[in-house]
């Protein structure tokens, strides 16, 4: 079976991003698991704001999101937490991805999605659980453990590196744990496309008998 992909989304626009280092600790977790993966980092792809109004075709950076988000088997969203909520960058972000309404089957279906938050205080919790409405709004699957990392600008060094071996294994772990709930999910398509496969072989045969 070819890798699991995994998309990592998120960071700030700040040059020293917090959620960014945070992220990056999870989707290594993620690779660990055998998982191929791929980092969207939201101060790179510099997205102009969602306006539903612009029928254009997506600018580049756009079309990247919108298609590496439709292609990953699971995601890591991680936002830092701005005003008691996520960032205004990431949930425009999040808004691009309405371009996925249209399509079969649309949205987010059946992906898994680890949530990831970064607070310069300890009320992360927010973020992750407004994250948690948008993966239902975007038919995804949240996993059930989440990691608001609390005074975010004690666990990593100026250079992003992570100082805090607590808050690393708990990352690491949410990586793994969205490779392994992914897992079961491709896991269960492929067995319903094999039935399906299996039950229109037997009507052929009762056919032709
Ligand atoms: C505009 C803004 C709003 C913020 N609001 C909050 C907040 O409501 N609660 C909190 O704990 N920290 C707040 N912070 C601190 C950030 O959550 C913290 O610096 C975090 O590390 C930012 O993520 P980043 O390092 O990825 O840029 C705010 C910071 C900014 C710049």
């Amino acid at each position: 079976m070819s890798p699991l992909t995994i998309v990592g989304l998120g960071g700030s626009l700040a040059r020293r991003s917090h959620s960014l280092a945070a992220l990056r600790v999870a989707l290594d977790g993620a690779a660990n698991e055998g998982a191929a993966t791929t980092l969207l980092d939201l101060r790179e792809l510099d997205l102009p704001l969602y306006n539903p109004d612009d029928e254009r075709e997506p600018p580049a950076a756009a079309s990247q999101l919108i298609e590496s988000c439709y292609a990953a088997d699971g995601m890591l969203w991680s936002s830092p937490m701005y005003q008691g909520t996520i960032s205004g960058a990431f949930k425009n972000a999040l808004d691009w991805l309405h371009a996925l309404g249209s399509r079969e089957p649309p949205f987010l279906h059946d992906e898994v999605i680890g949530l990831i938050s970064a607070a310069g205080g300890t009320q992360g919790l927010q973020a992750i659980n407004t994250m948690e409405f948008a993966v239902r709004a975007l038919r995804g699957w949240a996993v059930p453990y989440v990691i608001p990392v609390a005074s975010a600008f004690r666990v990593f060094d100026a250079d992003g590196q992570i100082t805090d071996e607590a808050v690393e294994l708990q990352l690491r772990t949410l990586g793994a744990e969205v490779v392994r709930v992914a897992t079961r999910f491709v896991d269960h398509t492929t067995a319903q496309r094999a039935r399906a496969c299996e039950e229109s072989a037997e009507r052929v045969i009762s056919a032709v008998a």
